[in-house]
């Protein structure tokens, strides 16, 4: 079966980036002159998604607002002979048919993905947090659908991270089927290092079968008191067989200032209307460190 349909949370209170997310969504902070969201629903359309629907919360509205029509900011750009710009504007909502809900209270991810039930009704289905943006010559959702297709069941987006880093991610214990897929063990939410199975985390794309949302209404509150995706998974894989996928691509941890700083010179830096200048600018504060 075919994955046509992606669901994007960005209901959460953003707190790493306050006091700037108090009253603009994280997922509306651009990288150059795009919001982190559009490039993630970029890589949705690439990979023939067709339907989205994005989680959002009480004063996330620009999010709504980015993917509406602007037709008098249009009709100014047209009148002016802005071509460049009035496709960049109209291209933004061109892509796939956005749609979207509330989540009322912040309860957790898996709350939030729990909110897609009725848009998602009985087929797989993506998942792809505003937080990891993935640079890849494929989609990196389509590398993930991709395998869904081959082997019919829930595939988890994957990479190392470093045995430093496991605290801060979903920790998958599995092992190796055929070049990067592996059939998952068991998985734990941000474990100590000492506790960690394996260094290989959960980066913010997935492919799931709808069972998950028999399993988000069973799932107690977990780590931090919020209702986790991890914890449903585990208990999806009780009953369905789970895959875990290295996806090939660099990864930036938007939801982190470290990430966002990097996204915003590397993307920069791959500008070609940008990068000769900003890459002087570069060299020229190094040489004063
Ligand atoms: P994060 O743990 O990064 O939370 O959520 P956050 O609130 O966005 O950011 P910080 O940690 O406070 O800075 C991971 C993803 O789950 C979504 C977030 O929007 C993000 O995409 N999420 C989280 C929800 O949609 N609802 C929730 O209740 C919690």
């Amino acid at each position: 079966m075919k994955v046509t349909k992606a669901v994007i949370p960005a209901a959460g209170f953003g707190t790493r980036f306050l006091p700037a997310t108090k009253s603009v969504p994280k997922e509306m902070l651009p990288i150059v002159d795009k919001p982190t969201i559009q490039y993630i629903v970029e890589e949705a359309a690439s990979a023939g998604i067709k339907d989205l629907l994005i989680i959002t919360s009480r004063g996330k509205d620009a999010i709504v607002n980015h993917f509406d029509k602007a037709y008098e900011l249009e009709a100014v750009l047209e009148r002016d002979g802005k071509d460049e710009m009035l496709r960049a504007v109209r291209e933004v909502s061109d892509k796939t048919n956005i749609h979207f809900t509330r989540q009322r209270e912040q309860k957790g991810l898996g709350h939030a993905v729990l909110c897609a039930k009725s848009f998602v009704g009985n087929e797989p289905f993506a998942v792809m947090l505003g937080d990891d943006v993935v640079v890849s010559e494929k989609p990196c959702i389509g590398q993930l659908t991709e395998q869904y297709e081959r082997y019919g069941a829930t595939v988890l987006g994957v990479q190392r991270v470093g045995m430093e880093h496991v605290s801060k991610y979903g920790i998958v214990d599995c092992e190796n089927v055929e070049g990067r897929m592996y059939a998952l063990k068991g998985m734990v939410e941000k474990p100590k290092k000492e506790d960690a199975p394996s260094d290989i985390a959960v980066l913010g794309r997935y492919v799931i079968t709808p069972a998950i949302f028999d399993c988000l209404e069973r799932t107690p509150k977990g780590a931090g008191g919020e209702i986790q995706l991890t914890d449903a998974l585990v208990m999806l894989s009780e009953y369905e067989k789970i895959y875990a996928y290295d996806f090939v691509g660099k990864r930036y941890d938007i939801g982190s200032k470290q990430g966002f700083l990097r996204a915003t010179v590397d993307f920069a830096l791959a500008r070609e209307d940008l990068k000769d200048e900003f890459s002087e600018y570069l060299r020229e504060i190094v040489k004063t460190m």
